[in-house]
């Protein structure tokens, strides 16, 4: 399922820097997700939790998705970075992005904890989501009852250099293919096993981080990789690589427009007034139920990257 709104391009954000989330603010990200975890050092966690709630209730923002990653649930400030986070600004965070999830109990956990700081504060209970990083093997074993551990779930996130490293990967290059494997995609059934848990519980599934930013060629090759999976969107490092996110993980204008016409085409031809037919023409092709929903996809994608049509369906020459 495609939700309302898209998460093409997810730019980290260093929650210690005023500056870099100053930057963010007018930067053409789907997302923005304010750091607490690896970009910040232990000495200045604390004051970046305060940087962060003054970031989030100050003017300027765009209409980027708003988030926090936190700390995971095996370090002593996870509860602190939500419970300070949450009341100080509860109602300008879209989500809380959570780390090294290995279980589901790590999502029921943050759940129970963000329903009682809601309640404190009179926020509306549930709306906070959960973006859950995958980012060890137990993680991607355990996928389907993380992803089903609480309807504030929203996305399963790829966290590729974590993830490397826990399972002795062997290589240095996050995004890149291990040296000496010279065979396929070393990460093939990581993204699917990902990609399977979204799809069967209707959640999004995001590409993790590319990190040679210098190179934003190999950037938007790793991006249309994921892309053609079906993925929907991917982490960005630096403003370089925004635009090719945004570009990889958008439909085409053609496939847009053709999957529009698709829809309308669909509906005319079902209704009373096109004769009650399932399958018909629409130009050489033959549509029915099943293009109906492929044109559903690319068409819901275009929607929530407003993306507007440039052809109409016309009813007098179907
Ligand atoms: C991101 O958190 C990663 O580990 O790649
Ligand atoms: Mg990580």
């Amino acid at each position: 399922m495609v939700h309302a709104r898209s998460r093409r391009s997810v730019l980290a954000v260093p929650g210690s820097s005023r500056k870099m989330i100053e930057k963010a603010k007018g930067l053409p990200a789907d997302e923005v997700f304010l750091d607490l975890e690896d970009a910040v050092a232990p000495i200045a966690k604390a004051q970046a939790r305060s940087e962060i709630v003054d970031a989030l209730n100050s003017d300027g923002w765009g209409g980027q998705i708003k988030v926090v990653r936190v700390n995971d649930w095996t370090t002593e400030w996870t509860y602190a970075d939500v419970v300070e986070v949450v009341s100080g600004a509860g109602a300008n965070l879209d989500a809380i992005l959570l780390p090294k999830v290995t279980e589901a109990a790590h999502v029921q956990a943050l759940d129970l904890l963000l329903t009682q700081v809601e309640k404190a504060n009179g926020l509306e209970v549930g709306r906070i989501g959960i973006e859950a990083q995958i980012e060890n093997a137990l993680g991607l074993t355990n996928i389907d009852a993380i992803a089903t551990a609480s309807p504030r779930v929203q996305t399963l996130v790829f966290g590729p250099a974590d993830f490397m490293a826990s399972i002795n990967m062997r290589t240095l290059v996050v995004g890149e293919q291990p040296d000496g494997y010279d065979t396929g995609d070393a990460y093939h059934h990581i993204l699917m096993t990902i990609l399977m848990a979204a799809r069967a519980h209707g959640l999004e599934a995001i590409d993790g981080p590319y990190l040679q930013i210098r190179d934003v060629e190999a950037f938007r090759r790793a991006a249309g990789r994921t892309a053609a999976l079906g993925f929907d969107g991917k982490w960005v490092l630096h403003p370089t690589q925004i635009d090719a996110a945004n570009e990889a993980f958008s439909p085409r204008q053609a496939d847009y427009d053709r999957a529009e016409m698709i829809l309308d085409a669909y509906e005319f031809h079902t209704s009373a007034a096109g004769g009650g037919r399932g399958a018909a023409m629409l130009g050489d092709e033959m549509i029915d139920e099943a293009s109906a929903k492929m044109a559903q996809v690319i068409a819901g994608k275009g929607r929530a990257a407003g993306m507007a049509r440039t052809m109409r369906f016309d009813p007098e020459s179907p």
